[in-house]
């Protein structure tokens, strides 16, 4: 593909300013308001306050240069005021882009920027025996979201769930299985009744510490490889699979490649304390055998606790080693903000051992999603499980399809759609360091910036293509068209088709998946401002009707790719 956008422009301000006998070590291009066109630059004023000039003397000089040099008139207005230097792309360049998007289709945007770099992204790491709750779809949402940009962008990345299976916590609960769970009870509703064990037991162990005590023997016998133990774990496990299954199918969230649970790095542990015992940063305290992360504002990382059990944190080091090994030269961390501190230690003590460089392991931390008061949450506010939540939110999208589009043929399976769409929009249209409260109501809405919307007009391209097709009309549009006047409309839309590829730079470099959203949410209301406003299929020139027939194939097909690295599938049909 040949480039037409800020690669070509940083090269055609280099040439431009050498030229002109300046020289500059960085130049910032950034989007103007729309009025002033597709890219702007500062580097006028940056260079006139080197040289001691006039910023519009210097603009005024840059601005002919530019023109002498683009030959491919990319730009058809390069313009300055008060020393900002404008850029407006040429019809040419955008209809060349139009034709772009038809040739490449479902791969428009994407790039090679990763180098086919092998990188780890761990997201959506359940507990078992536990239910799902909403940080849980956060984590899976956005994880899904970042692993799909780096593999659009080019990496090569790979998922880890890293499942919670080990810990004391198994300990109590094969206690209190053992003391009081019927295995016909459980298996009916296994995860609330390993829960509703879980929680009595720990009751009991408040006021009487002994019943911890024979928890934690529980765990350890486990660990040891007691027959009995292990069988009841692993149905544990089995059981908690089943019910996070409802996030993989429901939700569409891509299946983790590689499951590498906690309980695997059981055997890997040990290894881990001789070697930070030969550097000699393992230290004693109190009994428990701890990392002193002080001088780092760190405070202490305990490693084994008092009485001789591993911790949670020992395990994530021997994760993040492991991982390494591997191959992985990045491993992005999808956890909420609260583990924030534990994996900071985790990446710190892991620097000081000599096994990575601090770049090499992220945390893309996120905020909380809470719900409304009110129907789908209880007096408390938050308590409702991940799985009713999905529940409640597919039974409101059906209700909206019902209403809308009576004569849909398959319903319920459109609704899942659209049900996994609003929940993921909304959460991945906020910024995901913010906490969010979820907003039924809003996100499930046709109208507004929501998933729904952006799947309504996705369809709505396809019910106009359907049109067509049921006229017979004969429209070409895989060709580079060509007509001396644009309207507004039209070039607006095809000036956001053009932005892309570089919004989805932005968004994989920052690990933003909110920009991609707010993006498709420009886009869409461009394309229904420009609809409304333009006739298609009304159209009786014949070459303008296939050109915007081609420019609204574009842009369903710039929803979808968009919509699909958001982990929203985007239907013909709604
Ligand atoms: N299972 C943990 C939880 O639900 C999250 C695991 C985060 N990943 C990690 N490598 N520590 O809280």
């Amino acid at each position: 593909m040949s480039e037409t956008g800020k690669k070509y422009l940083e090269n055609l301000l280099g040439q431009a300013v050498n030229s002109l006998g300046f020289s500059v070590s960085e130049i910032q291009i950034s989007t103007p308001e729309e009025k002033f066109g597709d890219y702007a630059t500062n580097v006028a004023l940056v260079l006139a306050k080197q040289a001691k000039k006039n910023p519009q003397e210097v603009a005024s000089q840059l601005v002919s240069k530019l023109n002498e040099i683009d030959v491919s008139k990319v730009f058809n207005e390069i313009s300055s005021v008060g020393g900002f230097i404008n850029f407006k792309l040429s019809a040419e360049t955008l209809l060349h882009n139009l034709l772009e998007i038809h040739k490449t289709k479902n791969i428009y945007g994407s790039s090679q920027i990763g180098k086919g770099q092998k990188i780890l992204v761990e997201y959506f790491q359940p507990n078992i025996a536990k239910p799902l709750h909403l940080g849980h779809l956060r984590t899976a949402i956005i994880g899904d979201s970042l692993f799909r940009l780096f593999k659009f962008s080019g990496f090569n990345p790979e998922s880890d769930t890293h499942l919670g299976d080990w810990g004391t916590q198994f300990g109590l609960l094969l206690f209190s299985f053992k003391k009081y769970g019927n295995i016909g009870i459980v298996e009916k509703n296994p995860i609330d009744e390993l829960n509703k064990l879980y929680v009595k037991i720990n009751t009991e162990a408040e006021t009487d510490p002994g019943v911890r005590e024979l928890g934690k023997a529980e765990f350890v016998k486990l660990e040891a490889g007691d027959k009995e133990n292990r069988d009841l774990w692993k149905k544990f496990k089995d059981w908690s699979w089943q019910e996070f299954e409802i996030i993989y199918k429901d939700l569409g969230v891509r299946r983790a490649d590689h499951d590498w649970p906690e309980s695997f790095f059981e055997d890997k542990m040990p290894a881990i304390l001789v070697q930070l015992k030969s550097k000699g940063l393992l230290k004693e305290s109190q009994g428990a055998q701890i990392v002193n992360l002080e001088e780092y504002n760190l405070g202490v990382a305990v490693l084994i606790k008092s009485d001789g059990g591993t911790t949670y944190l020992l395990r994530d080091l021997a994760t993040l080693i492991f991982r390494k090994s591997q191959g992985f030269v990045k491993q992005y961390y999808v956890v909420d903000v609260r583990q924030s501190h534990t994996l900071k230690q985790t990446f710190k003590i892991v620097e000081l051992m000599g096994e990575i460089i601090l770049k090499e392991a992220v945390h893309v931390a996120y905020g909380f999603l809470t719900l409304p008061e009110g129907a789908m949450s209880t007096r408390k506010g938050t308590v409702v499980g991940a799985k009713e939540f999905i529940a409640s939110v597919q039974q409101d999208a059906l209700e909206i399809i019902k209403e809308k589009n009576p004569g849909l043929a398959e319903k319920e399976s459109i609704s899942q759609v659209v049900a996994s769409g609003a929940i993921k929009y909304f959460d991945l249209s906020h910024n995901m360091k913010s906490d969010i409260v979820f907003d039924p109501k809003k996100a499930i809405s046709f109208e507004g910036n929501t998933g729904p919307y952006l799947q309504y007009t996705h369809a709505r391209i396809h019910g106009i293509l359907r049109k067509v097709k049921d006229l017979g009309l004969k429209i070409t549009v895989e060709q580079e068209f060509n007509f001396t006047h644009y309207k507004d409309e039209e070039m607006a839309v095809m000036r956001k088709l053009h932005q892309f590829p570089e919004i989805v730079e932005y968004a994989t470099v920052e690990l933003l998946p909110n920009v991609i959203a707010n993006y498709l949410f420009e886009l869409s209301h461009t394309f229904n401002g420009f609809y409304q406003a333009v006739p298609v299929i009304q159209e009786t020139n014949e070459q303008l009707k296939s050109f915007r027939i081609s420019l609204i194939i574009a842009t369903a097909q710039v929803i979808k790719n968009g919509l699909n690295l958001l982990g929203i599938e985007a239907p013909e049909e709604m």
